[in-house]
């Protein structure tokens, strides 16, 4: 599959960011927070984790190398105060762990792209420290218009054989009340799992296919050839003119 693209994922930043600043609303940051971002993307949330604890590091991983670059250039603009405590690196977060390292464990947007959730919040929960903190956010749009639209395009022809292939952990969102329960089964104390919702007004359909372009759909167009790709990308715009019509809007 294609590498992440940072500048159009970046496109949509302030939408992107208001779960964070929604999460970060909500937490007390200590001065020695020890973090680590899973999942760091072009690295902004990280930075953000950093400037909160006086004295704290933060540790931005993530398996795009694309994603790290863009980190790394983020970091080299800071100062060197806030660049010292602040480190990228690729990785693999499903092979993620560690043992007691941690004081915050942090996730935006990330561990939906994982199978085994189970198994990460296992490790996670070793990897902090007593009276460590793990913040997860993950999306919740499979009954969204542009979610059921994608779902029923690539279950149509053509698309249904071009992208049989095509594995995607996602495609069935879990309850706040399935992680309540997982996170107390593993071990975890005073879970807190909930939904908010977050509305993304937008111009046009058009918009909503870049939004997905460098997430959701990123499998489906980088499965198909170079030349079907464009095609596809215009079937999912014309389905999306369709749904979002007047007056569902
Ligand atoms: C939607 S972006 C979120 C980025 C960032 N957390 C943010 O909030 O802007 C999802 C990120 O997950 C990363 N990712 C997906 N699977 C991963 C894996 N197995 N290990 C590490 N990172 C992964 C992608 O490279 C991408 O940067």
């Amino acid at each position: 599959m294609a590498d992440w693209n940072p500048e159009l994922y970046n496109r949509f930043r302030g939408y992107r960011a208001e779960p964070v600043e929604h999460i970060f609303s909500r937490l007390q940051f200590s001065d020695d927070e020890q973090m680590i971002d899973l999942g760091c993307g072009p690295g902004d949330n990280t930075v953000e984790l950093v400037r909160r604890a006086a004295r704290g590091s933060a540790r931005g991983v993530d398996s795009s190398p694309a994603m790290i670059e863009a980190a790394g250039k983020l970091r080299a603009g800071l100062p060197e105060e806030l660049k010292a405590r602040l480190s990228f690196e690729v990785m693999d977060v499903s092979k993620f762990s560690g043992d007691r390292d941690y004081t915050l464990i942090f996730s935006n947007a990330t561990i939906q792209w994982l199978r085994d959730h189970r198994g990460i919040f296992t490790r996670c929960l070793k990897a902090l420290k007593p009276n460590g903190r793990l913040v997860a956010q993950m999306p919740a749009n499979a009954i969204e218009t542009a979610k059921v639209e994608m779902d029923a395009l690539v279950g149509e022809a053509p698309w249904r054989e071009l992208l049989a292939g095509v594995q995607i952990p996602f495609r069935k969102d879990a309850e706040p009340e399935h992680y309540t329960k997982m996170l107390a089964e593993i071990g975890y104390a005073d879970v807190d799992s909930y939904y908010v919702t977050f509305h993304h007004p937008m111009e046009r359909p058009a918009e909503v296919v870049q939004w997905y372009r460098s997430t959701g759909l990123r499998p489906f167009v980088d499965a198909l050839p170079a030349d079907r790709q464009d095609e596809f990308l215009a079937a999912y715009t014309g389905r999306l003119e369709r749904a979002y019509a007047p007056p569902d809007r």
